[in-house]
């Protein structure tokens, strides 16, 4: 099969863990036969700095032009001080934006091999397999108006949906949660906000085409309590832009590190693939950045762009293996009382590709 793939690195640990990415399906290719092209372009703080922009008009040309686009991490502490659309993220948000994926999914997941490494007890977290779906292009980040009135001293932003945003990301959680374990939580503030009013009614009325699943309603904060207290009793968990946001990054904790949770957005023109986890400005250019987030997410390219399913499981068996085999990043190993080995950026990835030779080959 052939697959043009665009890739935009970003800052920080971006190119790290996204070169790592792009090995694991380069050796997918090679092993299958399959004619994967791969092109580069800016985005972030590296086009504010070499384009004057955070999204260059070539990059959103060629991520138009391409198959799949693989994002690795956009930020860094130096445009701090820039206004929101000026800053690496609205590079992010714009690109998101031009591709019109609304439905990113987050899987969040308990790895038998990784729980000593989160705070939660083993007893808690096992055997936990949430898909966060996170509607991407409305609420908050994109609600008008929006302003920091200096002069006044005040500041605004609107969330805002539309029924219709709020029924095509909820069949989209109903139809994969049809496919899991027939249960939906959809997330909202619908004791506070007419937005989140408008967001429960309209979930319900899409869960009634489809009755083999179970529907529940949550207030996100006492959502974010019972996935810490009751984590493996949810299977699809539906929610708005910035509740997702938050919500999956706490995913992070019950699958002991955030530098493990990839992503895929669908829904729109070209499917955007992309880690949970940030630009980490703190470990950037030392080789210490967990890539499984970025390989997995190149796993989810296999399944959702490429449809190669038994390709994109052997990726998810070889990080779970090599984990097996005790190997670490520096993310994985806070608390190391068997001595697991810790690798690098590049020796880790290296470790996956390896065991995706083995189970590809011999399989
Ligand atoms: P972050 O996700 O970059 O980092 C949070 C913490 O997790 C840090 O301690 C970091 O070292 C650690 N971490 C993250 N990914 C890791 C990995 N792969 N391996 C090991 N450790 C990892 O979030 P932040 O520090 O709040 O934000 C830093 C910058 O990244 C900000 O500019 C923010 O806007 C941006 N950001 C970008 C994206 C994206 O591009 N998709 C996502 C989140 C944050
Ligand atoms: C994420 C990030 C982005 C978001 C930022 C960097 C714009 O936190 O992908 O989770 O809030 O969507
Ligand atoms: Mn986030």
């Amino acid at each position: 099969m052939k697959l043009k793939i665009l890739v935009v690195a970003g800052d920080g640990i971006g190119p790290e863990v996204t070169n790592e990415a792009v090995a694991i399906l380069k050796e997918v290719a090679a092993i299958g036969g399959h004619e994967f092209t791969f092109s580069e372009r800016r985005i972030g703080g590296v086009a504010i700095v070499k384009d004057g922009t955070p999204l260059p008009k070539e990059t959103i040309e060629a991520a138009l032009a391409s198959d799949a686009v693989l994002l690795g991490a956009v930020g860094g502490n130096e445009f701090n001080s820039l206004p929101p659309d000026k800053r690496p993220e609205a590079g992010l948000l714009g690109i998101r934006t031009v591709l019109g994926g609304f439905a990113n999914l987050r899987p969040s997941f308990a790895f038998k091999e990784l729980t000593v490494n989160s705070p939660l007890r083993p007893e808690v977290i096992d055997g936990t397999d949430i898909l966060f779906v996170r509607e991407l292009l409305g609420g908050l980040y994109f609600g008008k108006p929006r302003e920091w009135n200096r002069e006044a001293g005040e500041a605004w932003n609107t969330m805002r949906y539309t029924k219709g945003e709020v029924v095509r990301v909820a069949r989209i959680a109903f139809e994969l949660a049809r496919k899991r374990r027939k249960k939906v939580t959809s997330v909202d503030k619908a004791n506070v906000l007419e937005v989140s009013q408008l967001w429960r009614a309209t979930v319900t009325e899409v869960a009634k085409d489809f009755p083999d699943v179970e529907l529940e309603h949550q207030y996100v904060d006492a959502m974010s309590m019972h996935l810490m207290f009751r984590p493996r009793t949810f299977d699809v968990v539906v929610t708005e832009n910035l509740f997702g946001d938050i919500l999956s990054d706490e995913g992070g904790v019950i699958t002991g590190s955030l530098g493990m949770l990839p992503s895929a957005t669908i829904g729109g023109k070209v499917n955007l693939f992309e880690p949970v986890h940030g630009s980490a400005p703190d470990i950037a250019g030392k080789g210490l950045a967990n890539p499984l987030g970025a390989i997995l997410s190149a796993a989810l390219i296999l399944r959702h762009s490429a449809g190669l399913e038994a390709e994109a499981a052997a990726v998810e068996k070889a990080v779970r293996k090599v984990l097996e085999q005790g190997f670490r990043t520096p993310d994985l190993a806070r608390d190391n009382p068997q001595g697991f080995p810790v690798l690098s950026t590049t020796e880790m990835g290296a470790k996956v590709r390896e065991m995706v030779k083995t189970l590809l080959v011999t399989a």
